[in-house]
């Protein structure tokens, strides 16, 4: 496809798009330009219509909790590639994408086959040896912050953990950490689809300048072998270098913009509920309830996407192969049905820990400890550090539909010095 197709191609896109949305097609107006500030009465609308909604986009919704899991968790349906459901073709060249070319977008059985090799880093025993260090990088953080009395949580810590942590696993140096921000930023943005031409050359010169350093990486471990990420998966010694590019990209794709927006999405719900924020400053032990309260009302992943396969069944009735059922997950956790009082952010539900912000079945995310366990300590320290710390300016939210949280957060404190110990 020339790029002039493919122009012609993200009109007509956008056109067809703008036209439902006119008719109030409920997944038309869920796939906006924008995402907007709350998009939850939006998910109710589309639940208030049944358990399978059809979209004229050809597409089925699912916000109900039980049938969400279901097809997650059913061999019947399978991640769905943007070659295999009428995306344009983006003229990538032979460049690796991290998400379209990782074990994100395959199935069983190459799916197992390469998870496997990268599962032994993401125990709750490798993450329970890293939660020192990640203590160490987050106060580093925090103490850089000393003495200012306005900054952009997003900007200058929410944004700045992850990567370090990221990092880390791979190997890379900290000189390189504004490269990989740019490259995760867009990264992430490239989930919605192609807005313009412009975005789709942004992609191709990220994948062609993310692609080369992590080739380069590679080589240098072959050379040096040690056993973080890429060591691992070189010592395993059965993956192609196409394998190893997407599985270290898919790292830094998967594992960034979902927790710098865990992390901002936790500092706005706790700046609306004082009394969780008091408690998550007090007493260690409730950090865990909290964090998963936050990942289950403001999820930074809200929805996900499967393909039928033959034979598939959804509310107990056949679907076509080739059919993409849009998982509204986010919607999922406020299911009355699993969840009473959904809107509610309530930290002592005793069932808050089985949202679907990880998603469920074979891709249950496989950083979920390790992001669980950054957001935990992050947002703890923060408070701790910053226990005035409130909202000094308009908060700008990500333009996204898929990715949920804020862009820039400016807030106002009253730098403290870290608590003496003892
Ligand atoms: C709050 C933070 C995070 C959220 C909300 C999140 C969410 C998700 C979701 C929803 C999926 C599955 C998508 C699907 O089923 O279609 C997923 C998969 C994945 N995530 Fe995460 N993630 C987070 C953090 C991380 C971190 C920190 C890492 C690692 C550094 C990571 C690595 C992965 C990987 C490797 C997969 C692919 C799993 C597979 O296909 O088997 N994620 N994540």
């Amino acid at each position: 496809m020339s790029d002039r197709q493919l122009a012609t191609g993200i009109t007509l896109g956008k056109a067809v798009l703008g036209w439902f949305r006119l008719l109030n097609d409920p997944g038309a107006m869920l796939i906006r330009p924008f995402q907007s500030v709350d998009p939850y009465p939006q998910y109710e609308r589309i639940r208030a219509l049944g358990k399978v909604v059809p979209s004229r986009l050809g597409m089925l919704l699912v916000t109900d909790y039980q049938l969400c899991n279901e097809v997650l968790r059913d061999p019947a349906y399978g991640v769905a590639p943007n070659s295999e459901v009428g995306q344009p073709d983006l003229g990538l060249d032979g460049l690796v994408h991290p998400l379209e070319d990782s074990f994100l977008f395959r199935n069983p059985p190459e799916h197992s086959r390469l998870r496997r090799i990268v599962s032994p880093l993401f125990t709750p025993r490798a993450m329970h040896e890293r939660q020192g260090r990640i203590e160490a990088i987050v106060d580093d953080f925090l103490d850089q912050l000393a003495g200012r009395d306005e900054f952009d949580l997003v900007g200058e810590f929410a944004a700045r953990v992850p990567i370090k942590i990221i990092c880390d696993l791979l190997g890379v140096p900290d000189a390189e950490h504004r490269r990989m921000t740019q490259w995760g930023t867009v990264l992430a943005a490239s989930i919605d689809g192609m807005g313009s031409m412009g975005q789709v050359r942004e992609l191709r010169a990220t994948l062609r300048e993310l692609n080369d350093f992590l080739a380069a990486r590679i080589a240098e471990h072959r050379a040096e072998p040690n056993d973080d990420v890429i060591g691992r998966m070189l010592a395993d010694g059965t993956m192609t270098e196409a394998e190893l590019l997407a599985t270290s990209g898919l790292l830094l794709a998967a594992g960034f913009e979902t927790t710098v927006n865990l992390i901002g999405n936790g500092v706005l719900a706790l700046l609306a509920n004082p009394a969780a924020r008091a408690r998550l400053v007090d007493d260690p032990d409730a950090t865990d309830a909290i964090v998963e309260e936050i990942l289950r009302i403001d999820p930074p992943i809200q929805y996900t996407a499967r393909l039928s396969l033959d034979g598939a069944l959804l509310a107990g009735r056949p679907v076509p192969a080739g059919k993409v059922v849009l998982l509204l997950t986010a919607a999922a956790n406020r299911d009355p049905a699993v969840f009473p009082d959904p809107h509610r952010f309530d930290p002592d539900r005793p069932n808050a820990r089985e949202h679907m912000t990880f998603s469920s079945g074979v891709h249950y995310c496989l950083g979920a400890g390790l992001a669980r366990m950054e957001g935990g300590i992050a947002l703890r320290a923060l408070f701790r550090r910053f226990p005035d710390l409130r909202v000094a300016g308009t908060v700008q939210r990500r333009p996204s539909r898929v990715v949920r949280g804020p862009l820039r957060l400016p807030v106002r404190v009253t730098s403290r010095q870290p608590a003496a110990i003892g």
